[in-house]
């Protein structure tokens, strides 16, 4: 569907293979169908939103190393990338698990915004409804940008705004002798700049306020949120939100005001 709008709209021919012909496999063609479905779609983005939250948790705990000597995050990223191919797999699992939570959760939102056919007799915020519930789509599209940015800051080395390292990352001799490219300097430096570890900061802040009613709401998509344990998933959320602001901002910090580095 979508990728045969793409092709009406910039003219393009008929690809080879796409959209992919599902009829020999009728799970593969009830999946497809289910997820299109508003219900189908919520529990796409529920799935994939764990998901996600899962990575960011561990990336998490992976880059709090930095509090620590050298050795450890420059140790722990050269173990990632001699993963080779599964690190690969990695990565494409995880592109392919944010483009379903971005899609399902554009389908949900405009199935809402249709399914409403008069707008709200009273404004958005009238309603008894979070700050960080109301602002899902906006919060999101700005933790989209962020990933963007950031990948192009530390994991492809295009942008830095203290020039300090890009394309002339230093290397780091680990215990057991192997020379690797030294991602705690890179860290560092990248965060020493107020206008780097302000970006991160305001991103990361944003990033707790999305997973704060994320992490609440995907239960009861789940279907295991009720009026009884409403509160207990609302304070859960609220301690995700917590544990990410609080872990993620650190870093910037710390390095900014010179604690660490
Ligand atoms: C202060 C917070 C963060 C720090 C210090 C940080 C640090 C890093 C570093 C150093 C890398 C490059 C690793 C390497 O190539 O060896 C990286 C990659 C990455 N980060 Fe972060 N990150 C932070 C927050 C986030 C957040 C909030 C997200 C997601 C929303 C995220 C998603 C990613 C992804 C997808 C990669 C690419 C992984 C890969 O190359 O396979 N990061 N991060």
């Amino acid at each position: 569907m979508a990728g045969e709008i793409l092709r009406h709209w910039y003219h393009l021919p008929p690809f080879p293979g796409f959209p992919p012909d599902l009829s020999q496999y009728p799970d593969m063609q009830r999946i497809a169908r289910t997820v299109q479905t508003s219900i189908g779609a919520k529990s796409l983005m529920a799935v994939t939103g764990i998901a996600l939250l899962l990575f960011v948790l561990v990336h998490m705990l992976g880059n709090l190393q930095i509090f620590s000597e050298p050795e450890k995050i420059n140790g722990y990223a050269h173990f990632l990338h001699s993963l080779g191919p599964g690190l690969w797999i990695a990565r494409i699992g995880l592109l392919v698990i944010f483009v379903a939570h971005v899609w399902a959760a554009v389908r949900t939102s405009r199935a809402s915004r249709e399914a409403r056919q008069v707008d709200y007799a009273y404004k958005k915020k009238d309603l008894a409804t979070s700050y960080a519930a109301r602002t899902m789509l906006m919060s999101g599209i700005i933790v989209a940008l962020f990933l963007a940015y950031h990948l192009m800051h530390f994991t492809l080395g295009w942008v830095d705004f203290a020039g300090s390292h890009v394309g002339k990352l230093p290397l780091y001799t680990l215990q057991d002798g192997t020379e690797v490219p030294d991602v705690y300097t890179m860290v560092i430096q990248g965060f020493q700049h107020p206008l780097t570890a302000i970006t991160y900061v305001i991103a990361n802040l944003v990033l707790a306020l999305h997973l704060s009613h994320g992490a609440a709401s995907l239960f009861q998509t789940l279907g295991l949120r009720n009026r009884e344990n409403a509160a207990t998933f609302t304070k859960l959320g609220l301690a995700v939100g917590a544990i990410v602001a609080i872990g993620n901002c650190s870093m910037p910090l710390a390095i900014l005001f010179g604690i660490v580095g």
